[in-house]
Order: C-alpha cells, then sequence, then structure tokens
C-alpha cells in the first residue's frame, strides 16, 4: 500500500498560485518515482480570503492546516489591500498560521548554485564556498508583541510596537540552532542588537547557558548592523546564524541577493509537533506576491519547488524524493534553463541559456525527477 500524505495548500495571491501549481507537479513527480501519493486541501487566504471571506484566515483554514501533514505556502499580499488603514490585512494570515500552529523556528538556508554566481550582484571570488542557514524566531517579538497600536496624545499621532521575548522563547530557538549546527560546520552567530536593546542582552545569556550543552560547536555573538556589513563582505564566513523575529526577516532578504535573485530561496516554518513522518510545518518560498508579474507565467518557481523538497525532508521524512528534486533543479541550471530574474545582467553572457517560464521551469525539474 503506498502511503498518502496529507498536504495543505495555499496559493494565496499574486504569483502564489503560479509557483504552488509548479511546486505540486514536481510533488506528484517525485512520488510517481518513489512510491507515494498526496491528498491535497486548498485554502483560500490571504488577500484571495479577504476577498472570498472577508478575513485573511479563518479558524478553520488554520484548522485544516494543523489535521494536515504539512502545509505549502505561495504568497500573500498586494497593492489590492495595502490600506494602511484597513484592520483586515493579507499578512493576517502569516501570523495566524505561524502564532496559531506554533511554527517558531523559520529555516532559509542560503546557498549560491555554481550556474547561477553570474547573476549575483556581489563579486564572484566573495561567493566561494556559501552555505549559511538563517535561523529565525517566528512566533515573538515585535511581529507579536502587545501593545502595537496608533494611539491619539496631546501631542499629535503616536505608535507604539512591542518587542518581548521570554527566556523560554530563545532558550528553544538557540537550541534548535545548535542542534543544526551539529550537522553543518558547526558554528552558530547569534545575532543582536546588545549594546541598545535589553531583550538583546537576555538573548546573549540565554544562548551563552545554552552554549554550555554544546562545547563542539562555536559560538559568536555579533551585533545586526555589522552582521548585515559582513553577509556581503565576507557571506562564506557564516554557518548557522539565529536571529529574532525582525532581524531575521531583515537579513534573509539581504542574504537573498548572495544567491542572485529572491526567487531561489526556500523556507521551512516549523514547531514542535511530531506528525506520522517527520515535524508538522508550513514550506514557502522567500519571496513575496510580486503582483507586478502576476499572471505572466514569468515568476521563478524554483523557491517554492526548493520549498517542497524541504516539505519532503522536515515533514514527510522522504530524504531521497527531497534529494532528487535538489539535484533536478541543479540539473536544470546546468542545462542552461532561466527564469527571467536568473539572466545575467550581461547579455553576452546569456547566448547558451533558455529562457523560460514558470510552467516550463516546472515541467523540466519534473522530467528529470520522472526519470
Ligand atoms: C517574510 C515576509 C513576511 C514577514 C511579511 C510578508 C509579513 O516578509 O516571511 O519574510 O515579515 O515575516
Ligand atoms: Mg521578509
Amino acid at each position: 500500500m503506498t502511503t498518502t500524505f496529507r498536504v495543505a495548500l495555499i496559493p494565496g495571491d499574486g504569483v502564489g498560485p503560479e509557483v504552488v501549481a509548479g511546486a505540486v507537479s514536481v510533488l506528484e513527480a517525485a512520488g510517481r518515482r518513489f512510491g507515494f501519493g498526496f491528498e491535497w486541501t486548498e485554502l483560500v487566504v490571504g488577500g484571495a480570503g479577504i476577498d472570498a471571506y472577508g478575513i485573511a484566515c479563518r479558524p478553520e483554514d488554520v484548522e485544516a492546516c494543523r489535521q494536515a501533514d504539512a502545509i505549502l505556502l505561495g504568497a500573500v499580499g498586494g497593492p489590492r489591500w495595502d490600506n494602511p488603514d484597513a484592520t483586515v490585512r493579507p499578512e493576517q494570515a502569516l501570523f495566524a498560521l505561524r502564532g496559531g500552529l506554533g511554527l517558531y523556528a523559520n529555516l532559509r538556508p542560503i546557498t549560491v548554485h555554481r550556474q547561477l554566481i553570474g547573476a549575483s550582484p556581489l563579486k564572484p571570488e566573495l561567493l566561494e564556498g556559501v552555505d549559511c542557514l538563517i535561523v529565525r524566531e517566528l512566533t515573538s517579538g515585535l511581529y507579536f508583541g502587545k501593545p502595537s497600536e496608533q494611539r491619539t496624545t496631546d501631542e499629535g499621532r503616536a505608535a507604539i510596537d512591542t518587542l518581548w521575548y521570554t527566556e523560554a522563547e530563545i532558550r528553544r530557538i538557540v537550541t534548535l540552532a545548535f542542534e543544526l549546527a551539529r550537522s553543518r560546520r558547526r558554528k552558530v552567530t547569534q545575532v543582536d542588537k546588545a549594546n541598545v536593546l535589553a531583550t538583546s542582552r537576555l538573548w546573549r545569556k540565554v544562548t551563552d547557558e545554552v552554549h554550555a550543552d554544546f562545547p563542539d560547536v562555536e559560538l559568536e555573538h555579533r551585533l545586526v548592523d555589522s552582521a548585515a556589513m559582513t553577509l556581503a563582505r565576507w557571506p562564506s564566513g557564516f554557518d548557522v546564524l539565529v536571529t529574532e523575529n525582525l532581524f531575521g526577516d531583515i537579513l534573509s532578504d539581504e542574504a537573498a541577493v548572495i544567491a542572485g535573485s529572491l526567487g531561489m530561496l526556500p523556507s521551512a516554518s516549523i514547531g514542535t509537533r511530531e506528525t506520522g513522518y517527520g515535524r508538522h510545518g508550513l514550506y514557502e518560498p522567500i519571496h513575496g506576491s510580486a503582483p507586478d508579474i502576476a499572471g505572466q507565467d514569468v515568476a521563478n518557481p524554483l523557491g517554492t519547488i526548493l520549498s517542497a523538497a524541504m516539505l519532503l525532508r522536515w515533514s514527510l521524512g522522504c530524504e531521497d524524493a527531497a534529494v532528487a528534486i535538489e539535484a533536478a533543479v541543479d540539473e536544470a541550471l546546468d542545462a542552461g534553463y532561466r527564469t527571467r530574474d536568473l539572466l545575467p545582467g550581461d547579455s553576452g553572457d546569456q547566448a547558451a541559456l533558455a529562457l523560460v517560464g514558470t510552467k516550463e521551469m516546472a515541467r523540466v525539474i519534473g522530467d528529470r525527477i520522472a526519470i
């Protein structure tokens, strides 16, 4: 009897539906090759959820995601729902899912595919050996702290956001970072602003305490401004980088420049809950909904396809299928297939490349897996 995995699909907005369709076709191809199947549950969430139900994510959507073995998400948001005075916003879906499902750890691996070195604005010699994992705390900090609101005061309008971390929240994410470092190059860089923020000083103390249990892993503390500079000057110096929610958000977009395009990068958001096959989690590309190119079949599906590989690895226990997808992505890039965002700036270098759309890129990867 073949295993049937239950995966919740959230295509979302903008290019989300196109990149998710690409990743689904690749997952189906992997299932055919490795002998498993999927039961998909598609949910209308994000801006699409606001249009359909007046809310970005309904409690029953969170529940359906909880019941699934894993969740694959495209992107949410777009200018149609951007009114700063609106009380419902597409991004609220992300927070409902991350917070509601306890997905406290966001893993964002940054690697450079050798064929894309020319697509990065960084000098090629800086990209040699880049293999970094950003571990971003995802369910606390400024994103979740209360109060968070605008007020009317005697001095006019004012607004407040709250940066709050408990030691338990810090300990669990930092512990995961150390554990992950053990299967990598055994170095953790903990990023904060300890010269200014009380929360950052607590992060440092708790990280040092956790480090006592991981004497075989090297620990470095680094201020976030310095980390931002070092990511551009010497990216290969990082192994595991662990940090709070907002710093992780900012640094991971910066790190995406290293990979040549934001469209390349996958992410996994995981919690502590185990399913029958692995850890329950949500997988999504780190890029946004890119409304300017939505519906044109030009979006890069590789970030979502590589997120699907992480889904197989982390939530479904299918390491061989995950590796096959990653190898197929490498092969497609080797063979010269490129979506628009991956073309090198210099047209002289473009001659041997095949410009393809979203669907064609997914088909090329799926065909390679089916072999
Ligand atoms: C991300 C995104 C989200 C975040 C936005 C869309 C709210 O930038 O996943 O990195 O800030 O977490
Ligand atoms: Mg972001």
